[in-house]
């Protein structure tokens, strides 16, 4: 069952998503060679703390940290380690944020320093992927709209799309109602009504997008160890078109 939001209650969605973005464009500054995933984590978790919120990933179904850090060919649920990000590498990070009971998810991929040309398209077209899935997310339209452009988008520029993970609705929740999925055909699925607020997420990868988890039974990463990127958004239906809780700029 899909919760509809109201105005006002995507009013205080959008409150957990200006921290949640503030603390990814402090990221930006932050992630550069030497630095380890566990200082990132850390870093995000007194900054979320700091603006009166909290890190909702943490202790979510046993999840022992803060954010998802998730490097190279890992494609989500990476967990942070003391080992130090080196030059070329990409990382993603991946947190929720809970202000006073409303949650907004939002994931971001980074180059640490100079990547090569290849990681470096990775990065653009996927986040070409996530806004191009956004604008799709109008009154009217279906679900099957947003999976589908996403997933033509990412195969016309010969990378893949990852099947197991999905967006989903969010709320007081992390994970309600309806699943995105970011492969699928036009005009099929849930049809887009006003209120509805849930995440795109597409995990795109250079091979294909077949993958396995670790023995810690969380961290996915590809089969063929090529590189995994993800952007993500907290998005709400409006009357005015979709709107990013989780903008950046
Ligand atoms: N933020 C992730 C998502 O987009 C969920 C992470 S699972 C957790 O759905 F256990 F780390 F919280
Ligand atoms: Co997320």
């Amino acid at each position: 069952m899909v919760i509809i939001k109201t105005p006002q209650q995507i009013e205080l969605m959008a409150g957990a998503g200006k921290i949640l973005a503030a603390c990814h464009r402090e990221l930006r500054g932050i992630i550069r060679p030497g630095i380890t995933t566990k200082q990132i984590d850390e870093f995000v978790d007194d900054f979320i703390q700091s603006q009166g919120a909290k890190a909702e990933q943490k202790g979510y179904q046993g999840y022992p940290f803060a954010t998802c850090a998730s490097v190279n060919d890992e494609i989500c649920h990476g967990f942070p380690t003391f080992t130090p990000l080196r030059e070329g590498d990409i990382v993603t990070i991946d947190m929720v944020i809970n202000l006073n009971g409303w949650l907004a998810d939002s994931a971001w991929s980074y180059p640490v320093g100079q990547i090569s040309q290849q990681a470096e398209k990775l990065l653009k077209v996927t986040k070409e992927c996530l806004y191009i899935g956004i604008e799709k997310a109008v009154i009217g339209n279906r679900l099957g709209d947003i999976s589908h452009a996403v997933q033509a988008h990412a195969e016309s520029n010969r990378f893949s799309v990852v099947r197991d993970f999905t967006g989903h609705g969010i709320g007081h929740s992390m994970h309600e109602d309806p699943q995105v999925l970011h492969f699928g055909f036009p005009h099929k699925g849930l049809r887009l009504s006003e209120g509805m607020v849930f995440t795109i997420e597409p995990m795109i990868n250079i091979g294909s997008y077949h993958l396995t988890i670790d023995q810690n039974g969380w961290t996915a990463r590809t089969v063929d160890g090529s590189l995994s990127a993800q952007y993500e958004h907290t998005i709400a239906i409006t009357k005015d078109g979709p709107l990013v809780l989780t903008e950046q700029d």
